[in-house]
């Protein structure tokens, strides 16, 4: 089973991961918790490439080829092996991240996104896609919040403009709406208790993987 949580920094997604990934191992599940950029040694270092804010000259077709290296290599290494295994695979972002900011936030050409995307990640999609939504002017306050209280780190994609994460968040929503079986929205100011819950609830509708029958129950 492969669930990809997608939403703006400060939505919450790594305390959600760390609930869902306890929860699902408290239920017996082999869980394997990993996230893009990055994700394998490889992968860390592509990263540290696409963060470093010196780097002010990246085009964004440098961009795109940068994050899809990454994650080809996430893919093949990581992903797949443990989906094999019968594992439950959690990813803090993944292809829809690069349609939202790369295709609807960079305004890349979207058919030639997909091919690259589906070369990259060998055609794999997600079972499910959770996707945290918080208004920008939240997520951008949240981040300053943080930043103020010595927190997180403000990467080279933290320094785009409001309209380019505007873009950002409207793409999301349009993308969860084009292919709403398989995209959980869910509001992001709400307690940490409640979109647990609700993320739940978008779970255990699930099937499970081939390797482990039961399904996880709904009851957390
Ligand atoms: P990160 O520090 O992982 O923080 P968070 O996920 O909390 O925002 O930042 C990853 C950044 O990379 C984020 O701004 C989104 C961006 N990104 C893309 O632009 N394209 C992609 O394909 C991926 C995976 C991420």
């Amino acid at each position: 089973m492969f669930i990809t949580f997608e939403g703006p920094d400060g939505s919450g997604k790594s305390t959600q991961i760390t609930l869902l990934s306890d929860y699902l191992q408290a239920q017996g599940r082999r869980v394997y918790r990993t996230r893009e950029p990055g994700g394998t040694p490889i992968g860390d270092q592509i990263r540290d490439v696409l963060h470093d804010v010196s780097n002010t000259e990246m085009r964004a077709v440098t961009e795109i080829l940068l994050y899809s290296a990454s994650r080809a290599q996430l893919v093949a290494q990581v992903i797949k092996p443990m989906l094999a295994e019968g594992r439950i695979v959690l990813c803090d972002r993944y292809a829809d991240s690069a349609y939202a900011y790369q295709g609807y936030g960079r305004q890349l050409d979207m058919a030639m996104l997909q091919s690259i995307t589906q070369f990259a990640t060998q055609t794999l999609k997600p079972d499910l896609t959770i996707y945290l939504d918080l208004p920008v002017e939240d997520g951008l306050m949240r981040k300053r919040k943080a930043n103020d209280a010595g927190e997180g780190e403000l990467n080279r994609m933290d320094r785009q403009t409001r309209d380019f994460y505007e873009r950002v968040r409207q793409g999301y929503l349009q993308m969860a709406q084009a292919e709403a079986e398989r995209w959980t929205v869910i509001d992001a100011r709400q307690s940490v208790e409640q979109i647990q819950r609700e993320i739940c609830a978008a779970v255990s509708k699930l099937k499970p993987p081939t390797a482990d029958r039961r399904p996880p129950t709904a009851d957390c």
